[in-house]
């Protein structure tokens, strides 16, 4: 794969698309960004097209407007706070492609950089129309890709563009595959994968392909109640997906002994703050909901992450927005964070807990997809970068 290190000196003067993905959460109530993790990863690339006197367009999609324009889904904040992380000022176009992006571009200096308006404020975007590509590649002499977050998506800015102009992949995407690779081929052993969150359906390709080639599979997340109601375990209220039974019990019968599940459940009645919470063993009593691993599984998990020489996770062990029910997914943090192994990140929700932590220092990758690393784990191919192959 082709990368700008390799259009060194190549350069300056020129007019370089790049995609990030700058798709950042969004507080709730204010709209403010609550992580600009997406922003820092991508730091390396910009800096590196600044310094070698390219004139940096910059262009990312925010939420899901649905090619309509939508004020609140606005790149302009996300552009200022760029500004801030870069040091340097950042352009803003009103708009990602025609006259008003083009004025903005014919305004660029050696080394300026511009962000331009949310890409999926135009329909063709996300149906990787031809003309959606072709007015984006006519800002432009070259284009970059740094989007590994959106690499799994076959649109006018990650793929159909790439098809446009001479292409090349930016440091971002260059880490994360070769970071994931370590998870997918060759892995170091012993090799522990966790794994997590609400539902089985999300990981069944990814349980799938790393069953393969794990040694051992934590599971926990309200998805182990799935597999624990199919090996006859009483689970109470918990969440389980009744028509993924069957699928529960295939990826058992294929794991032998790697798979391992909660052993002790924290619950409670309700999913609330307030709500009275017990552990148990063995099983969740009628009338309760399992909400996270409880300390016997804790202890477990630990010990085989502490053993391992590499370790890949993704989704929370428990309902960790709530306090009480955030202490199985804190503890493998921190043991993936002690553990001396090479340790990799899911994207979203995990990204999230471990740097509210502040454990992303102590993790050897945590990457900015959670989509994209659950389908590169899955084995898949990711649209956006096979474009650039
Ligand atoms: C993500 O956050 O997973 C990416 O930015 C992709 O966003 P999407 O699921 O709306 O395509």
């Amino acid at each position: 794969m082709r990368t700008i290190r390799d259009l060194e000196g190549q350069l300056a003067g020129k007019r370089l698309l790049m995609r990030v993905d700058f798709n950042l959460p969004l507080d709730k109530a204010t709209g403010e960004i609550s992580n600009d993790l997406r922003i820092r990863m991508a730091l390396p690339t910009i800096r590196f097209a600044r310094e070698q006197g390219a004139r940096v367009i910059l262009m990312s999609h925010l939420g899901r407007p649905k090619g309509k324009r939508d004020e609140k889904l606005s790149l302009k904040k996300v552009a200022d706070r760029l500004g801030e992380l870069l040091g340097a000022e950042v352009a803003f176009a009103p708009d990602c492609i025609g006259p008003q992006a083009a004025s903005a571009v014919a305004g660029l200096g050696d080394g300026d950089v511009l962000m331009l308006e949310n890409t999926r404020f135009h329909a063709g975007d996300e149906a990787n129309a031809p003309e959606m590509s072709a007015a984006l590649a006519a800002l432009a002499d070259l284009y970059v890709n740094d989007a590994f977050g959106t690499a799994h998506r076959a649109h006018a800015s990650t793929a159909g563009v790439a098809g446009c102009l001479p292409s090349a992949a930016g440091f971002l995407i260059e880490k994360e595959v070769q970071y994931l690779s370590r998870a997918t081929s060759n892995p170091d052993h012993p090799y522990v994968a966790v794994m997590g969150g609400a539902k089985v359906s999300d990981k069944i390709k990814v349980i799938r392909n790393l069953l393969g080639k794990v040694d051992c599979m934590l599971i926990g997340g309200a998805m182990a109640y799935t597999f624990l109601k199919q090996q006859g375990v009483g689970v109470g209220n918990s969440l389980v997906e009744e028509d993924r039974l069957d699928v529960a019990a295939e990826l058992l019968a294929e794991a032998g002994d790697k798979i391992l599940l909660p052993l002790d459940h924290v619950c409670a009645r309700q999913i609330e703050p307030e709500a009275e919470s017990a552990t148990f063993d063995d099983e969740v009593p009628d009338g309760w909901i399992g909400l996270d691993i409880g300390p016997r599984t804790t202890a477990l998990f630990e010990e085989k992450i502490r053993g391992a020489a590499l370790v890949t996770w993704n989704g929370p062990l428990g309902y960790f927005e709530i306090e009480k029910f955030g202490a199985g997914t804190e503890a493998v943090a921190r043991a993936m964070a002690d553990c001396g192994a090479t340790t990799i990140v899911g994207g979203g929700e995990t990204a999230e807990a471990v740097e509210e932590l502040g454990l992303q220092d102590r993790i050897s990758h945590i990457s900015t997809g959670g989509g994209a690393s659950l389908e590169f784990l899955a084995g898949e191919e990711l649209p956006g970068i096979a474009a650039l192959q």
